[in-house]
């Protein structure tokens, strides 16, 4: 049985390195399958999503994946439109999804509330984004298209910035990087630190240091990972204010970097990179949302198959 096989995904740090390269594998075959053997992988099998808040990559990448492998999708995008406007619980209609169909795909403004949905489900549930906590299925393409673009993750010098306190791709990201041996580097304005409760933890496995100074480091950077400022998740506007537009990767930052640096971004982007940048050989970020489908692609392939394909 392979490890996926109906099983949750709910935090990164619940997967080791050996299992990320068993998606990488998995994800390069379904690049390079033929679509109507490819569209066997999950035929007649149904994915539900359930979308507490706004999203256009990971729900729209979840149901081109299932779709490219044979399978079909359902699911509510607009909370407001659903019975949950009527009261309903998230117990209730998380059972109720699972009933409809095999696997589910659940994105919600608590932290805890996969894990919470998972102890509810009778079918698989996939974390697509628990408050500031955790996005798993990020950090899967994150770490895939790293591999990818640069041929191998050991030895880069990667370089995180922006929104590091409320940006839940940057903790699964970290825990993901902890499996490999790289030098990572932290930007962001002091208010926006990672968090202190989650930094030992990331520190058992990674060594990083923290910088609010972008041109520290950008001589040196293999792959520049920026973020959005969450304007969202601040309680107080003002505060969101005082770091708007702290960063900003423009052709003059390009410049002093690396010839072959890659830059990428889990996106929606706002004014953080430059739209200047996106046709560099170093923009790497929307090729980084195509690669989001063909990782999730394997991903159900492996939790929908006991036996992989
Ligand atoms: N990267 C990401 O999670 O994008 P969406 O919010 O559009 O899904």
């Amino acid at each position: 049985m392979n490890d996926f096989y109906n099983k949750d995904l709910i935090s990164i740090k619940d997967y080791n390195r050996d299992q990320f390269e068993k998606i990488f594998e998995y994800t390069e075959k379904i690049m390079n399958m033929d679509p109507t053997k490819r569209r066997e992988i999950c035929k007649g099998k149904t994915l539900s999503y359930l979308f507490y808040e706004p999203s256009t990559r990971t729900r729209l990448s979840f149901e081109s994946a299932i779709a490219s492998i044979g399978g079909n999708s359902l699911g509510i995008s607009d909370i407001s439109s659903s019975s949950a406007q009527k009261g309903e619980s998230l117990a209730d209609t998380v059972k109720i999804m699972s009933i409809y169909s095999d696997v589910l795909v659940l994105r919600h403004p608590l932290d805890g509330s996969s894990r919470f949905a998972s102890e509810i489900s009778s079918k698989p549930v996939i974390n697509a984004g628990s408050g500031t906590e955790e996005h798993p299925t990020q950090a899967i393409q994150d770490l895939f298209t790293i591999k990818k673009e640069k041929k191998k993750i050991d030895g880069l010098k990667i370089g995180i910035i922006g929104d590091l306190k409320y940006g839940r791709t940057v903790y699964s990201l970290l825990s993901g990087l902890g499996n490999y041996d790289v030098e990572v580097h932290l930007i962001s304005p002091e208010s926006l630190r990672i968090r202190s409760d989650s930094i030992y933890e990331i520190r058992k496995k990674l060594s990083f240091t923290e910088s609010t100074d972008l041109e520290e480091h950008i001589e040196d950077l293999d792959v520049i990972y920026v973020t959005r400022i969450q304007k969202e998740r601040f309680p107080d506007e003002e505060e969101y204010l005082k770091v708007k537009g702290s960063y900003v990767i423009g052709l003059d930052l390009l410049q002093k970097m690396k010839d072959d640096s890659i830059i990428l971004h889990p996106l929606p982007r706002l004014d953080e990179i430059s739209t200047d940048i996106d046709n560099t050989k170093n923009a790497k970020y929307f090729q980084q949302a195509e690669y989001g489908k063909h990782t999730r692609a394997a991903l159900l392939g492996l939790t929908l198959n006991e036996n992989g394909f």
